[in-house]
């Protein structure tokens, strides 16, 4: 075995651990506790001083003691951990934007730094989380809240920062990611999966946050304003999860040779920001195509370094904890630094920060996948193809199934060039009340060119 020391170099001087309090230890909090523990050494060579745990408040105290075997106090009221003159730095893993967001600013008020992986918390209270940590001289990281394990927000925020970052578009929920391979490649259906994501800790505590784009979008959101330099502005996201896709519309999406994710998009334009969440059709050759299970995948575009892509675990105990963890390091490193040399919350400076509109969806650019159910009938097809064009809609690809023996009515699938959603619209409206369309139109957004690895 190889005998290693510490090497004084520099002949820093030992300094007593940086106190940390805990605040919920579930899923993410378990995993914190974890790997603090097992790299305690490797951790501390990093962050030039010891980072220990002191006091972890969860309601479950029972388990919370199971949990830290004596290596830390635990009580069930977070507020005494809030109040203790002897903690530096309070980890918020509780969730949701209630008792959650009364201690942060609690913990804010009393001087101490915070470290959260909450991006619902941000994602709807950021702006005033932010604004009352600069006032306070306080740190608030949340490298966990986006993207799980990856260091996203460290290269948005650090590594990319001499760029004019022009889109970024990613896999950023693990769960639903996880529901679509699974019914993809095994065929389980949707309620099967779900549970199982929930069992293996990557849903957040109300699935539906999951299941209907909320997280992404949060996530979204938190990405947004670091890239652009604008708040957080989530109430203007456009949100759609992947509750109404069918297994139909995926199946046709193969043939076609796209796969469905549910992708968070942000993207800045002449006239102002994209920000949505919704399941898009992406080419299945591209790697965000290829990311599976509980997988996340970022990809940037900045205008000097070109496309980056940033790919790990976005979800679990352990990939999370690493990610807070980082935090952890970075507050400890940079506590005794002026607040004013630390890097700003959202990347920009606070006075720098500026109101570039978030554009409605109805002037969002993107091509189209549509299904129609058609009477199979002499010109429907014609009535369709001139419904489109003039509304100025392209259509790129067409698949029409033949009637099965008996039937009357068909599937035509339609892949359209790039179009602003509101003449997309105004076409599916016209398209919807003729009377050889049987049900709703499905549409679903396609993305031909994010993904593409030499954009
Ligand atoms: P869990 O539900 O597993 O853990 C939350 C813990 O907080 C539970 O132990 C809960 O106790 C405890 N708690 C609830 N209320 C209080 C309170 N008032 N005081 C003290 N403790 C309390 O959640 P996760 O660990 O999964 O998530 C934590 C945060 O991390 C959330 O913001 C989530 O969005 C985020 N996150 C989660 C990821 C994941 O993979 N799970 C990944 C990235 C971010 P009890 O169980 O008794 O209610
Ligand atoms: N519920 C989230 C997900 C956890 O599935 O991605 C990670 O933020």
């Amino acid at each position: 075995r190889v005998q290693t020391c510490a090497l004084p170099i520099y002949g820093k001087s030992i300094m007593k651990p940086i106190q940390v309090g805990l605040l919920g230890i579930g899923t993410v909090g378990s995993g914190v506790f974890t790997v603090l523990s097992r790299n305690q050494e490797e951790i501390q060579r990093r962050a030039g001083r010891g980072i220990r745990i002191h006091t972890v408040a969860d309601l479950n105290t029972q388990r919370a003691q199971e949990l830290v075997k004596g290596n830390a106090q635990v009580v069930n009221d977070a507020r005494q951990v809030i109040q203790n003159p002897e903690i530096d730095i309070v980890v918020e893993l509780i969730g949701g934007y209630g008792i959650a967001k009364d201690l942060v600013m609690e913990a804010i008020a009393a001087g101490k730094h915070v470290v959260t992986a909450n991006k619902a918390l941000l994602a709807v209270h950021g702006n005033e989380i932010f604004k009352a940590a600069h006032a306070k001289g306080v740190m608030v990281a949340f490298e966990a809240a986006v993207a799980g394990g990856i260091p996203i927000i460290k290269a948005l925020r650090e590594g990319l920062s001499a760029n004019r970052i022009e889109w970024i578009a990613g896999i950023i929920n693990g769960t639903t990611n996880f529901i679509l391979s699974e019914m993809r490649d095994k065929g389980l259906d949707f309620n099967t999966v779900l549970k199982e994501a929930q069992r293996l800790g990557y849903a957040e505590a109300d699935p539906t946050f999951d299941i209907e784009g909320t997280d992404a979008a949060h996530k979204a959101t938190i990405m947004s304003a670091i890239a652009f330099g604008v708040p957080m502005q989530f109430d203007k996201a456009h949100v759609e999860g992947i509750t109404k896709l069918s297994a139909t519309d995926i199946r046709y999406a193969e043939q076609l040779g796209y796969r469905i994710k549910l992708l968070g998009i942000t993207k800045k334009t002449p006239s102002g920001i994209e920000l949505r969440v919704h399941p898009t059709l992406v080419p299945a050759k591209r790697l965000l195509a290829n990311v599976e299970g509980a997988m996340n995948a970022v990809q940037v575009f900045g205008d000097a370094v070109g496309t980056t892509l940033y790919y790990g675990k976005g979800a679990g105990s352990e990939p999370t904890a690493s990610a807070v963890i980082a935090d952890l390091v970075d507050v400890t490193r940079l506590q005794t630094a002026d607040p004013e040399n630390r890097v700003p919350h959202l990347a920009f400076q606070p006075d720098a920060l500026q109101n570039t509109p978030i554009l409605p969806m109805a002037e969002v650019t993107t091509s189209y996948y549509l299904r129609l159910a058609v009477a199979d009938q002499a010109g429907v097809l014609a009535d369709i193809t001139r419904i489109l064009a003039a509304h100025g809609v392209s259509i790129d690809a067409l698949l029409q199934k033949e009637a099965a023996e008996g039937e009357s009515q068909t599937d035509l699938v339609i892949l359209t060039h790039e179009t602003k959603e509101k003449n997309m619209l105004a076409a599916l409206q016209e398209m919807q009340d003729l009377k050889t369309v049987i049900g709703e139109i499905v549409k679903i957004r396609l993305e031909n060119q994010i993904g593409r690895a030499h954009v």
